[in-house]
């Protein structure tokens, strides 16, 4: 097959994704910042960027003053290869850049022209002209007419499972060899790929090695985004174990128009799950295409406001859509994009309530339901003598900050700490008041970093997080996350599996006290973790183990009973996580500031966490 090891190189054209590498070196500048926070009238000054805490920042400084850039002592080999992005980098930067010259005019073309030339029979684009050979899918190939949403959900006994997949011993040429490419047979030496609006399409496609032949194993982790104007969603890939996968996409009918699909293959059989990570990734964009979405028939059900009981969902497969936008928008001294009125409506049924003050610029996140969004009224009213119970990383520090910020209508309050737990009241109506407490569980020690759910071997930590929940009055919500941390710590998933096993009989022993005492069970989320973006996707805590991750605790977390509810803000955030536009690389509501960023960039995005935050209130007043 000739052809097909023809196509193969072309999985290294230049594409976008390519390019996002670019800013991170002058990003690199970015050291750690020293944060005053003002709180009850007391003023506390610290560090709180929390990835750069202490060891990171250390490691930074060290890099430029001297070119050996050994670390911390006892962190030396987690951090120094993660932090270390000039020998990692200069090396995929070189990958990057050879663009065949045949193709450096592809991206001038016309935008509905195939991004990404067939070198298959019937191809001939190498001028960049699209052939006139206009194919629709054939029927038989597509699973068509399905009247509902694409839609996801954990597979069960998913941690064995997934072990006994990584552990398939090789043997056979088919197994050892490594990923190198994909055919999609459907799609491949198509150049005008039309598809129906409303339908799911599903495609077979197969994972090649460096001589074109199929693999028999599977386990590569492919990032997949299907990007148009007014839609962004990360289209569902299956891997069945042998080397083939599937992908499926859909978009709701009334977003009828060209979209990109890109599939990045950035890790090879479980490779992002290993202890170092950053020696295995792939990070090559396997297929670039256009894709024209036409309206029919088809007809979907219309989403409904989230209830309490949609939260029972534990994959969620959404998409963020856009209904607005203020192509003059610039970024305020404050570091806030203003885009459009505070006033400016949601768009029923995508989202309710005010979508302007998401400052989103039009974009809003939708899943199996839709969101409301929160009036500082509307959230007072649901709040009011709430107890609320956050235990989580510096992401929840973040979401907590920017709930108070830009919900509460309490800007004053510049930051939170890591640990703390206090009363907030509306300064409108003081009469209406919220407890928020939010426990940090990247390490027992609340200054420290990466021990993840390791942190509950420390009695003492497991004894103050009891303590919340043996008075007479406990929390009545309690929104759980993990992850970050645990991705530095845990040296293999089968370590992971049993911090999570461990992590899971001390939530339900502390709920089981609850019940004795005859105290409400409180409604538990389990909200899991971003998908780490830009230069992190590398990491320790790259986006193929988060996933893993999430799944393998919310599985522990569902069998012993602990959580009514997941959040799934890994879905939220990966349409924005190719690059580092709404997020530092782990974070995606820090604070809004009119600085220099990571990408280099003046000034960040953050409406990704302000959509969370929206979303938390969701589920916390859902009924
Ligand atoms: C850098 O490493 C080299 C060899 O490993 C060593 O000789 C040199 O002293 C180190 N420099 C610094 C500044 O640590
Ligand atoms: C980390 O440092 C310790 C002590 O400094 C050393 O014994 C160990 O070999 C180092 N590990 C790696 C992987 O470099
Ligand atoms: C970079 O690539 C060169 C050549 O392929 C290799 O020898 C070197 O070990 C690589 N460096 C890193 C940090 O991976
Ligand atoms: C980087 O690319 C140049 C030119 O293609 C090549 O000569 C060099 O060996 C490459 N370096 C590495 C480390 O791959
Ligand atoms: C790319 O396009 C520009 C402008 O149309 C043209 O000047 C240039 O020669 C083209 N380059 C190639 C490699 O075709
Ligand atoms: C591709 O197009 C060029 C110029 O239009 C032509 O010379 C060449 O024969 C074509 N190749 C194929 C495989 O059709
Ligand atoms: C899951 O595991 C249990 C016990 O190991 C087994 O009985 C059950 O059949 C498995 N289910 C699936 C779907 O594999
Ligand atoms: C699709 O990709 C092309 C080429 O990279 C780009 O010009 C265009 O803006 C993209 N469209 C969308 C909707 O992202
Ligand atoms: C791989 O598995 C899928 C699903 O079980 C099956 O449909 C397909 O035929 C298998 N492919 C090969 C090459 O065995
Ligand atoms: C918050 O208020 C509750 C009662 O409304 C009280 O029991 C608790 O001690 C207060 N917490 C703090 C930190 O002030
Ligand atoms: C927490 O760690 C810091 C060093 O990072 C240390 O100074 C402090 O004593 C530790 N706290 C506890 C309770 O061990």
């Amino acid at each position: 097959m000739p052809e097909k090891v023809e196509s193969h190189r072309a999985l290294w054209f230049s594409s976008p994704i390519l390019h996002w590498r670019f800013g991170l070196l002058t990003a690199l500048v970015l050291v750690g910042m020293v944060v005053v926070w003002s709180i009850d009238g007391s003023t506390v000054r610290n560090i709180i960027e929390a990835w750069r805490y202490r060891q990171d920042s250390f490691s930074l400084r060290s890099h430029s003053h001297s070119p050996n850039f050994s670390l911390s002592h006892h962190q030396n080999f987690t951090f120094a290869s993660p932090y270390s992005p000039v020998s990692l980098n200069l090396n995929k930067t070189n990958v990057t850049h050879f663009d065949p010259p045949i193709h450096a005019n592809i991206t001038f073309s016309e935008y509905i022209e195939p991004v990404f030339p067939k070198n298959y029979g019937n191809g001939n684009s190498s001028s960049g002209v699209p052939d006139e050979v206009e194919k629709t899918p054939t029927e038989h190939e597509v699973v068509k007419g399905h009247p509902s949403w694409l839609s996801s959900e954990l597979e069960s006994n998913l941690t064995s499972n997934l072990l006994a997949r990584w552990l398939t011993p090789g043997g056979e040429p088919c197994k050892d060899s490594k990923t190198v490419g994909i055919s999609i047979p459907v799609l491949d030496g198509v150049d005008l790929i039309e598809l129906s609006a409303g339908d799911v399409h599903e495609f077979g496609f197969q994972a090649l090695d460096d001589s074109g032949k199929p693999r028999c194993l599977g386990g590569d982790f492919f990032e997949t985004d299907l990007s148009g104007e007014s839609w962004k969603s990360r289209p569902l890939v299956k891997d069945f174990s042998n080397g083939s996968y599937s992908i499926s996409l859909q978009v709701h009918p009334d977003f009828e128009g060209v979209y990109n699909l890109t599939m990045v293959l950035l890790y090879r059989h479980f490779e992002g799950l290993k202890f170092t990570p950053w020696r295995f990734v792939y990070d090559r964009v396997v297929r670039n295409v256009a894709i024209r979405f036409y309206r029919s028939s088809a007809q979907l059900p219309e989403l409904e406001t989230c209830k309490a009981s949609d939260f029972g969902k534990d994959v969620w497969c959404g998409r963020w859509t856009r209904h607005g936008k203020n192509d003059d928008c610039q970024i305020g001294n404050d570091g806030r994009y203003r885009c459009l009125a505070p006033d400016f409506p949601c768009k029923a049924p995508w989202c309710g309530g005010s979508l302007g003050i998401l400052e989103s610029n039009g974009w809003v996140y939708s899943t199996h339901c839709s969101f409301k969004m929160y009036s500082a009224e509307s959230a007072w009213k649901c709040l009011k003598n709430r107890w609320i119970f956050f235990w989580g990383d510096s992401n929840h520090v973040d979401t907590i900050r920017n709930i108070l910020n830009f919900i509460l209508d309490l800007p004053e309050i510049h930051s939170v700490p890591r640990r703390f737990d206090m009363n907030f009241s509306n300064p409108k109506d003081p009469s209406q008041s919220v407890r928020i407490t939010s426990i940090f569980n990247g390490h027992w020690n609340e200054t420290q970093n990466y021990l993840g759910l390791d942190s509950l071997r420390d009695e003492g930590f497991q004894n103050l997080l009891k303590n919340y929940f043996s008075e007479d009055t406990i929390p009545d919500t309690v929104i759980m996350n993990s992850g970050l941390h645990d991705g530095v710590h845990w040296r293999n998933i089968r370590a992971f599996s049993g911090g999570a096993d461990y992590a899971a009989s001390f939530w339900a022993g502390v709920m089981m006290n609850v019940r004795q005492k005859g105290l409400a069970w409180p409604r538990v989320f389990y909200r899991t973790t971003v998908a780490t973006g830009g230069y992190a996707r590398s990491l320790a805590f790259n986006p193929n183990k988060m996933e893993v991750f999430n799944e393998v605790f919310i599985e522990k977390l569902k069998k012993a009973g602990v959580i009514t509810g997941v959040i799934d803000n890994f879905d939220m955030t990966f349409p924005w996580h190719f690059d580092n536009r709404c997020n530092d690389g782990v974070h995606y509501g820090r604070a809004p500031a009119k600085m220099k960023w990571r990408d280099g960039q003046i000034g960040h995005q953050y409406f990704v966490d302000l959509m969370l935050a929206h979303v938390l209130l969701n589920a916390l007043c859902a009924t």
